[in-house]
């Protein structure tokens, strides 16, 4: 275990951290979206308790698949920052990273960072989803990541405006290998078990035709959250169908679109959605991933 100070300790995150580890995620997000707060959004506040209790699942789902990628900041007997990673064949994933606002800018989360990259050594493919923040930049690129800028689209979906969508149906435990190929094929690693924790959130629709095939977990009001295709047009389709559920009185959010998937953006255009710049995909020896939406966490 390595240290940081007389009383610091970077040491492997265990169960009963988890709830710590939400808490400190959910304020030095909210923290950060205040800092770097655009004119005209709504303020976020703190993360909903259905959001916080899927985060703590997703936690412990990576507790138990990768251990050794899940590390505390331990000052005093008290967590105060943690990463979360995890590797998919050969593929280095950074799910969460944070430390308590005021204990920032100390050196706690480059400590934190390094056990978690330990954990990837010996992969050289490595993605995570950035958050604005220069400190959280600063970290990646000198870890060796590139950044791609990515786009948010958001709004809510005229009902006038949504197509008709054939061949799109709801995906079942028996679709998981052709979701591993679909993963393989676009990002050059499958989900395997991320599949488990990802079907009890959200839903799943798949389409498998000979001119396109794909799948996309879409959210409670029909956002893509995570989606792989071998075509545009399989893609837009998921997306429509997905769309296609959301209520119109609550505006959805799609994020994470790379330059590499305009796909979503004409989509975009095509629902009036507006688009805007959001975060960044960092990326380390591969090329991003199209037709491709990574998932926020597991990417
Ligand atoms: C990202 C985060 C986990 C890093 O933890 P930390 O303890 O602040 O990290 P460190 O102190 O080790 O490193 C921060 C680096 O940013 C630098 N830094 C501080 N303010 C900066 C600024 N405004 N611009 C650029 N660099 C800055 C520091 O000097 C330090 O670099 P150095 O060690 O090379 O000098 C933490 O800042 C955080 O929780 N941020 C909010 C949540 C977040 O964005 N998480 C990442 C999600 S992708």
């Amino acid at each position: 275990m390595s240290t940081h100070g007389p009383d610091t300790r970077i040491r492997p995150m265990r169960d009963a951290d988890v709830e710590a580890c939400e808490q400190i995620s959910s304020r030095a997000f909210l923290e950060l979206d205040r800092r770097t707060f655009q004119r005209g959004w709504p303020d976020p506040g703190p993360r909903p308790a259905d959001r916080a209790s899927a985060w703590q699942a997703r936690t412990r789902h990576l507790l138990t698949t990768d251990p050794g990628g899940c590390w505390v900041a331990d000052v005093d007997g008290e967590v105060v920052g943690f990463a979360t990673s995890l590797v998919r064949e050969l593929m280095w994933v950074l799910a969460s990273y944070a430390v308590r606002p005021g204990l920032q800018g100390q050196g706690l989360g480059r400590a934190l960072l390094d056990a978690a990259l330990q954990h990837g050594r010996g992969c050289l493919r490595g993605m995570l989803n950035a958050s604005a923040d220069p400190q959280a930049l600063r970290r990646y690129v000198l870890a060796g990541f590139r950044l791609q800028p990515q786009m948010l689209l958001h709004g809510t979906v005229d009902r006038a405006l949504l197509p008709v969508v054939r061949h799109v149906r709801a995906g079942t435990p028996g679709d998981r290998d052709l979701l591993d190929s679909l993963d393989r094929r676009t990002r050059g690693a499958a989900h395997g078990p991320d599949h488990e924790v990802l079907a009890r959130e959200l839903r799943l629709l798949v389409t498998d035709r000979p001119a396109g095939s794909g799948y996309a977990y879409v959210n409670a009001n029909g956002a893509p959250v995570l989606l792989a295709a071998t075509s545009r047009k399989a893609a837009s389709l998921l997306t429509w169908e997905g769309l296609a559920a959301s209520d119109p009185a609550v505006p959805v959010e799609i994020g994470h679109v790379s330059a590499a998937n305009d796909w979503a953006v004409d989509l975009a255009v095509e629902a009036r959605l507006a688009v805007s710049s959001w975060g960044f995909l960092a990326l380390r020896r591969m090329k991003e991933p199209a037709p491709y939406l990574p998932h926020a966490t597991l990417l």
